[in-house]
């Protein structure tokens, strides 16, 4: 299929732009570099340096059969911060991007969206009909534009599947998570296996989990890209489809702090800090739906897989 991948030069972006590449697709990566790098965009994509509010030119020229849409703001503490940045790149963004697709008549997308469209769950395992409330803005801005696809569905005959990540963690094809800004756990404590930062601060130990720390579904970044190869081409026109992507176990922060002790073999000291505000005690994903309809069951489960692939990764850098 010739498709395109908005977002291609970021993290989860490069590594389904070269599991598509594998799979023999035809890639052109529209990406804005904002936050993105233009060499982790795989040889064998062209890349189309542009904004989505300008994307309407590139989808013309390129005619894709379809989009699989990554580009987006995605830090949560920024979002309540600056809440316009998340109007206008995610919602604002993928309005024009969709108004782009109809234009050029390409109706297939496979979005990604986040568990954060859930917010604090009532029950977990978290399913897909659990009720949507964001405690933050990147959630709601996530949730509005699942809200879109679902309507351009219903009125465009759109086949639009959003996939709602949890924890991605590891590496694939050479690439690897590298923000300037860097908020998530397990790059942080490498960083700190690495000598580039003094200790990781643990965000409250006082939760009501059996260690006190925080529980979280942590999904390895080629299980989640090959749910995109499937999620591909299984929406009919019309359909909007909506899945989990998790790994159904959740591990606690200190079970992360040991596997990357255990990865790396540095003691990684630890500091004890105050809660971060908004952080759910326990998020995990049912992810049956997307077994049951696409046969996608995670493979690389183990945190210390994750861990190890990711801290090759940073290594290499
Ligand atoms: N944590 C620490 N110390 C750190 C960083 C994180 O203790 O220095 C803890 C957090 O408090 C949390 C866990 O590690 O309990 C995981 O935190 P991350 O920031 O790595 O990931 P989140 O669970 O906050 O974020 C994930 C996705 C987001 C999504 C969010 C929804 O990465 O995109 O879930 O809640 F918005």
């Amino acid at each position: 299929m010739r498709v395109l991948v908005t977002g291609g030069a970021g993290y989860i972006g490069s590594v389904v732009t070269a599991a598509l590449l594998e799979g023999g697709h035809e890639v052109t990566v529209l990406d804005d570099l904002s936050t993105g790098h233009e060499d982790a965009v795989p040889e064998g994509a062209t890349l189309v340096r542009a904004s989505l509010h300008d994307s309407a030119p590139v989808l013309a020229d390129v005619r894709p059969e379809a989009v699989l849409h990554f580009a987006a703001k995605s830090l949560v503490g920024q979002s309540q911060e600056s809440p316009e940045l998340y109007w206008e790149n995610n919602v604002g963004g993928s309005l024009a991007l969709l108004e782009a697709m109809r234009a050029a008549d390409c109706r297939r997308i496979v979005f990604s969206s986040t568990a954060a469209t859930y917010g604090e769950p009532e029950e977990v395992p978290i399913l897909e009909t659990a009720p949507t409330r964001p405690t933050n803005t990147y959630g709601a801005s996530k949730l509005a534009v699942d809200a879109m696809l679902t309507s351009y569905a219903v009125a465009y005959d759109f086949a639009a599947v959003s996939l709602r990540y949890f924890n991605v963690g590891g590496a694939a094809y050479g690439r690897g998570e590298r923000h300037a800004t860097e908020t998530h756990l397990i790059p942080i404590a490498l960083q700190v296996a690495a000598g580039t930062r003094e200790a990781l601060t643990v965000y409250g130990q006082d939760y009501p989990t059996p260690d006190g720390t925080c529980i979280r579904d942590y999904v390895h970044v080629t299980d989640l890209a090959a749910a995109h190869l499937l999620a591909l081409p299984a929406p009919a026109p019309g359909e909007h489809r909506i899945y989990n992507l998790g790994s159904g176990s959740g591990f606690s922060v200190q079970e992360m702090v040991d596997a990357v002790r255990t990865v790396t073999g540095h003691p990684l000291p630890v500091v004890v800090g105050p809660r971060r505000a908004g952080d759910p005690a326990r998020l995990v994903a049912s992810s049956e739906l997307i077994h049951a309809d696409l046969g996608w069951a995670p493979e690389h489960t183990a945190l210390t897989e994750i861990v190890a692939d990711a801290w090759e990764f940073a290594q290499q850098r």
